[in-house]
């Protein structure tokens, strides 16, 4: 829950304000953003990577105001596609401290990045080398650039959003030699200045273990790049994937016990070897905008099938979470607009949509006497929700509302069936 909500009653409230009049004035479903607890943990990564930089991951979830607040917080921005990057300079966020991802970027967001002048574009294949380095004499300019390595280490996490082991698409294989080969090619362009190496392992992660051997693997390709160049990488980047609490028992990372552990497995190498430190940089998305985060449904029925569970069917569902259905995830839920002396029932939080599949929490304990038109309110749904949001079955997504000291503001407004409609060519033919 965000560290600005409290339960008072039954009733949920969020930096100051009641889930019912949230409900009442923007409707349902409804992304509410406590906007100071964002902000807080911003600067949590920023006070602890002090020596160092910290890149929001704007694919947890961006909007122009999202993009603001941590701007103000000191934050870079990773994105990962032109649309990400649309977002970021609409919201003036400085190009310099901008990092342009992705696996399989379009000669036209490369051109974007390269004109706007981002500060990094991590460097994902081959042929993207030499995109960027004949993009760039175009232009004129040299760009700063880092290559992606997968480490070859296996996060334990969802395999869907593990990205360092071999067998997956990202970055240059550190084991096969491909990362120094990159490294190689990117030296031969005089375009292209080789600023770091970058490495992002997987999400959702608990343990610190994959991340040290990542940083450890990292700083050894450092002595290599330096043994066989003559050169010392000045920046490594370590990216995200830090765990934050979903359910009882998830035990996320504290800020400033990474920076430490990461900060000390990168120095004692760099000693070891005679190298200078690198600055390093991280880049979390959900352990920055997810806890701030919660979905407000409404209870459109409720059906008890017979001996087994009560399904509680809500006014959203896969479209606006998509992550129970396709990663298996597990969210906390309570009834959040008013209080009830009833028994728990085994329940199931489904949503509108047409498949079996469209579940938001698997298993749940709700009260018992839950009926149509209570809110329910789901946590910890910040990051990856929104952003991964969908029209299935021409559902329009929800409206975005942040919450601060006891006022709301849409920041996202929700969509319509016009504005969907709208993409139609033939309507009104
Ligand atoms: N840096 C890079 C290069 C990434 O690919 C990602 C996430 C991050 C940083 C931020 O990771 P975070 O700190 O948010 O874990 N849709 C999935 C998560 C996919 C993450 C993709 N990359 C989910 O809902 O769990």
């Amino acid at each position: 829950w965000p560290r600005g909500a409290k339960r008072e009653d039954g009733v949920v409230t969020i930096g100051g304000l009641d889930v019912r009049d949230l409900a009442r004035e923007y409707g349902t479903p409804l992304f509410v953003y406590d906007e100071e607890d964002v902000r807080s943990r911003a600067r949590e990564y920023v006070t602890a990577f002090h020596d160092g930089d910290v890149h929001y991951a704007g694919k947890a979830f961006l909007c122009t105001a999202v993009a603001r607040w941590l701007k103000e917080e000191g934050l870079g921005l990773d994105v990962c596609s032109g649309g990400e990057l649309a977002v970021a300079l609409a919201a003036d966020f400085p190009a310099e401290r901008i990092t342009m991802h992705g696996s399989n970027k379009s000669v036209g967001e490369l051109e974007r990045a390269v004109e706007v002048g981002v500060g990094r574009i991590v460097l994902d294949s081959f042929q993207e080398i030499a995109r960027v380095g004949y993009l760039a004499k175009e232009k004129g300019v040299r760009a700063k650039v880092m290559v992606r390595v997968t480490t070859g280490v296996e996060a334990h996490t969802h395999e869907f959003i593990a990205t360092a082991h071999d067998d997956q698409k990202f970055g240059f294989s550190r084991s096969s030699g491909a990362a120094l080969e990159a490294v190689r090619r990117v030296l031969e362009l005089q375009q292209l200045e080789l600023v770091g190496l970058h490495s992002h392992i997987g999400s959702q992660i608990f343990e610190t273990d994959g991340f040290e051997v990542a940083a450890h693997r990292l700083a050894q390709l450092l002595v290599a790049i330096r043994d066989e160049h003559g050169i010392e990488l000045p920046e490594l980047d370590l990216g995200g994937g830090y765990g934050i609490a979903y359910v009882p028992g998830d035990e996320p990372h504290d800020p400033k016990d990474l920076a430490d552990g990461l900060r000390s497995i990168v120095s004692r190498e760099c000693k070891a070897y005679g190298l200078a430190m690198p600055r390093l940089t991280v880049e979390p998305g959900r352990a920055i905008i997810g806890p701030g985060g919660v979905t407000l449904y409404e209870v459109g029925t409720v059906k008890d099938v017979e001996g087994l569970r009560t399904y509680v069917s809500v006014d959203g569902g896969m479209s606006d979470n998509l992550r129970t259905a396709l990663y298996g995830a597990e969210y906390t839920c309570v009834l959040a607009s008013r209080s009830s002396d009833s028994g728990p029932m085994l329940g199931r939080l489904v949503g509108k949509h047409c498949e079996s599949g469209d579940i938001v929490v698997r298993d749940l304990w709700l009260p018992e006497d839950l009926a149509a038109g209570d809110l329910v309110a789901v946590a910890a749904t910040g990051a990856y929700c929104r952003s991964m949001a969908s029209n299935y079955n021409f559902v329009p997504k929800p409206a975005v509302v942040a919450v601060r000291n006891g006022a709301s503001r849409v920041i996202v407004r929700r969509e319509t069936q016009d504005d969907l409609l709208r993409l139609d060519a033939e309507v009104g033919a």
